[in-house]
């Protein structure tokens, strides 16, 4: 269906979008026996195949840079005044992951950093406050960057859906992949579903409860889209929910469609859902970035989308949630990356659970004051690594 994007005088959206991952993967099936499950709970029951591990001199700022290399090596620096770092596994209480990034991929000192925290909302809130950068003056671009490692203890329920990845945005004026409809849609109710307090590098969380939140607050988030003159569910023709695992979207797809009184017969939900979880399926949960790995998968291997309207269901623990929509721009394609992101997925190294299990019990909040990483074993390989912490400073360098 070819839709008119709801916006304001300028189109403000997104321009281009890049990721990056770990650089291991594990199948769930060689987890299952140590878990004790049938991998059919995973492939079928969570929907999910495979995970993306860091490697040992890999974290969220190595991701993030990764991410938006891809992107200023093709747009350039200039122009962008703003980059804003979305993460809930960020590496410093009070420097922004964002400073890390810009330093890295070399953009001049003229621009404005910051980190946003809201579990894995985060990433949405920054589109919004980059669009009304943009809308303000739209000769300014701004970098997006959502980038998370998840954890969980070891040998919980919770240990199948980790991952771990980053994606990258640019959000510009007259932007060449989605144009944003100026109607949103948000939810907050303080809940405590999923959180990770300071003195823990593992996620707590109430599986159970995680999920009835995540469905009520998007269906909070659609309810006030739709009173702020967002389009109804059936007119929207395809959605990228947050995917923690992605049958959690089916989850919630279903259930609003139903509560909406619409029939979701499998077709529909084949075009509609699907192609989002492609990515998602074989990287885990990412967090801040799920929503956009679906946004990513679906541009990446749908063709023709031009002129369709697809939605963002963003969802953080806590709780928030919202839910925006956009318009595929004419002469999108021109600007993926569909075949090298195919292939960086399938590059990764594949871990048996042994290795896995001790690459998972280092984890970057026990490294001190001191600490050489790149001595270890399994390193990275992107274009960034963190080298190692001295005096209390982490240090990160291009490979
Ligand atoms: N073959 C096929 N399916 C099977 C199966 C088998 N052999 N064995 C079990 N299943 C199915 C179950 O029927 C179930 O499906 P339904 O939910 O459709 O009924 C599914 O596999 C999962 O089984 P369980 O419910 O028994 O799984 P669990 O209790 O071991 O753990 C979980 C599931 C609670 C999601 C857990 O993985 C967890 O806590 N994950 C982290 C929290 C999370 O991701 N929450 C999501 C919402 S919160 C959010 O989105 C924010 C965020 O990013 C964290």
């Amino acid at each position: 269906m070819t839709q008119m994007a709801l916006q304001g005088p300028i189109p403000v959206g997104i321009d281009d979008i890049a990721f990056a991952t770990g650089s291991y993967r594990i199948d769930l099936a060689s987890i299952a026996p140590r878990l004790g499950a049938d991998p059919a709970k995973y492939y079928k029951g969570l929907g999910q195949e495979q995970m993306s591990v860091v490697g040992a001199d890999e974290d969220p700022v190595t991701m993030a840079a990764a991410a938006a290399k891809k992107i200023v090596d093709r747009a350039g620096v200039e122009d962008i005044r703003t980059v804003i770092f979305a993460t809930e596994t960020g590496i410093d209480q009070s420097k922004a992951a964002a400073v890390y990034v810009h330093e890295l991929i070399g953009l001049p000192s003229n621009v404005r950093s910051v980190e946003m925290k809201q579990a894995c909302y985060s990433a949405t809130a920054a589109l919004q406050f980059a669009s009304a950068v943009v809308a303000r003056n739209p000769e300014e671009k701004v970098l997006v960057v959502a980038s998370d490692i998840a954890r969980y203890d070891m040998n919980s329920a919770a240990e199948p859906t980790q991952g771990a990845g980053s994606v990258a945005m640019l959000v510009t004026a007259n932007p060449r992949i989605l144009a944003l409809d100026v109607p949103s849609g948000v939810f907050t109710k303080d809940i405590m579903d999923f959180w990770r307090p300071n003195y823990r590098s593992q996620a707590l969380v109430e599986g159970k409860l995680s999920i009835s939140a995540y469905i009520d607050a998007v269906q909070g988030a659609y309810e006030d889209y739709r009173s702020r003159g967002g389009v109804d569910f059936t007119e929207i023709d395809r959605f990228c929910y947050h995917q923690p695992f992605t049958k959690m979207a089916y989850k919630a797809h279903r259930m609003i469609s139903a509560n909406l009184g619409i029939e979701l017969t499998p077709e529909k939900e084949q075009h509609d859902l699907a192609p989002s979880t492609a990515y998602n399926r074989l990287i885990g949960n990412s967090y801040t970035a799920s929503a956009y790995f679906g946004l990513l998968s679906l541009l990446d291997t749908v063709p023709n989308l031009t002129g369709e309207r697809i939605a963002i269901a963003s969802y953080g623990s806590g709780s928030v949630a919202e839910l925006l929509t956009g318009v595929v721009v004419e002469g999108y394609e021109a600007q993926l990356r569909s075949e090298e992101n195919a292939a960086v997925l399938e590059s990764r190294t594949e871990l048996d659970d042994e290795t896995y299990c001790a690459m998972q019990q280092v984890t970057h909040e026990d490294q001190g004051e001191y600490s050489n990483v790149e001595a270890g074993a399994n390193l990275g390989n992107g274009p960034f690594s963190w080298k190692g912490v001295e005096g209390g400073k982490r240090i990160y360098a291009a490979r």
